[in-house]
């Protein structure tokens, strides 16, 4: 193991970091409610990506985005191989820093400000396109799913696996014309379902969770969202499995050029987020995980989720953010 390997394990290791990477979701979470509600998508993820790019700055890590705003020449911040961080070993980082900005647009659930965090190498370098995804959560036998499985073979053995009935299995989707197919087999089965009109990451992560119902995920939604879905998988059990979907070449081609050897295989979870993984989230609004951010007239509370993969720990860290020593200027 190289010395630079070392090192970003250790730092992987490092309970401070947990919550420095969560200082950066808060930042990015508290700054993107601002824009809760007021119908204006773009405003609200440009004010969430400015705010956790000016929080990394104070991470000790020498960070390179690789699954971030878009390219170089689209995206004034955060763009994939951006490097940040105040310095020291060197860790690759996925960051959504507004999941849903349509969600936070119209005040609707589960915006979320999003990064996770991995030793060099780690996560899939997945283009800014669509995945095909199928995710259980924990505790069930390898292999419960597949995504080249019929979804009626799916959800049949899911409901073996949980000593259930498939009328009690509840799927989360993505609300979309391309999921129609999808969404009638599932009717047709007996198997009720949920329909989310954004945010797949929460809805991956559903699934991780008796309380929100959600049983399985299917569908299609953005590739980078896969990657941190898988990330936050790795560190609370559960499996998970993602395709890229192309819609011209021109695709396929772009996810040669980001080191994909063979773009059209099935991703195992493994294999879109590796090694030790950090992940953090901080709710804009409130969803089944995590509740959005609070404003009063002193400040402001947060309330986020940081987890590691290697101890399996998940944190939830409610902030008071007081604006009692911060100029006018710098309330959030
Ligand atoms: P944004 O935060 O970039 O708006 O993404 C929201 C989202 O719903 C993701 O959670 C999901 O993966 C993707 O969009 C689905 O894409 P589309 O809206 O094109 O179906």
């Amino acid at each position: 193991m190289s010395m630079e390997q070392q090192g970003a394990r250790e730092l992987l290791s490092d309970r401070n970091l947990a919550l420095e990477l969560v200082r950066v979701t808060e930042a990015a979470a508290l700054a993107a409610s601002r824009w809760m509600g007021l119908g204006n998508k773009n405003e609200a993820d440009g004010a969430a990506v400015t705010a956790m790019r000016r929080a990394f700055d104070t991470v000790e890590i020498s960070g390179t985005v690789v699954i971030g705003e878009g390219e170089m020449d689209e995206a004034p911040m955060l763009y994939i191989g951006e490097k940040v961080g105040s310095g020291g070993p060197a860790m690759d980082i996925a960051v959504d820093p507004l999941e849903g900005t349509n969600l936070c647009a119209k005040g609707g659930p589960n915006a979320l400000a999003v990064i996770a965090l991995a030793e060099h190498g780690k996560f899939l370098h997945a283009p800014d396109i669509y995945m095909d995804k199928i995710a259980v959560g924990g505790g069930l036998p390898p292999g419960v799913v597949d995504l080249d499985a019929s979804i009626e073979d799916n959800l049949r053995n899911l409901a073996r696996a949980k000593n259930c009935d498939i009328s009690d299995l509840v799927a989360c989707l993505l609300d979309r014309e391309r999921h129609e197919e999808k969404i009638a087999r599932i009717r047709a089965l007996g198997a009720r379902i949920m329909l989310i009109s954004d945010g797949d990451v929460a809805g991956v992560m559903a699934t991780t969770q008796p309380e929100s119902g959600v049983d399985i995920f299917f569908g299609i939604g953005g590739a980078p969202e896969g990657v941190l879905a898988a990330a936050a998988l790795r560190c609370v059990g559960g499996q998970m499995q993602g395709r890229l979907v192309f819609e011209n070449e021109e695709q396929i081609a772009r996810s040669r050029d980001m080191g994909i050897a063979d773009p059209h295989r099935k991703f195992e979870l493994l294999e879109l987020a590796a090694g030790d993984v950090l992940f953090a989230a901080t709710g804009v609004t409130s969803g089944a995980m995590l509740r959005g951010v609070r404003r009063f007239g002193h400040g402001a509370v947060t309330h986020s989720v940081v987890m590691r993969s290697k101890s399996g720990t998940v944190r939830y860290v409610e902030a008071h953010h007081s604006y009692a020593t911060k100029p006018a200027a710098q309330h959030y």
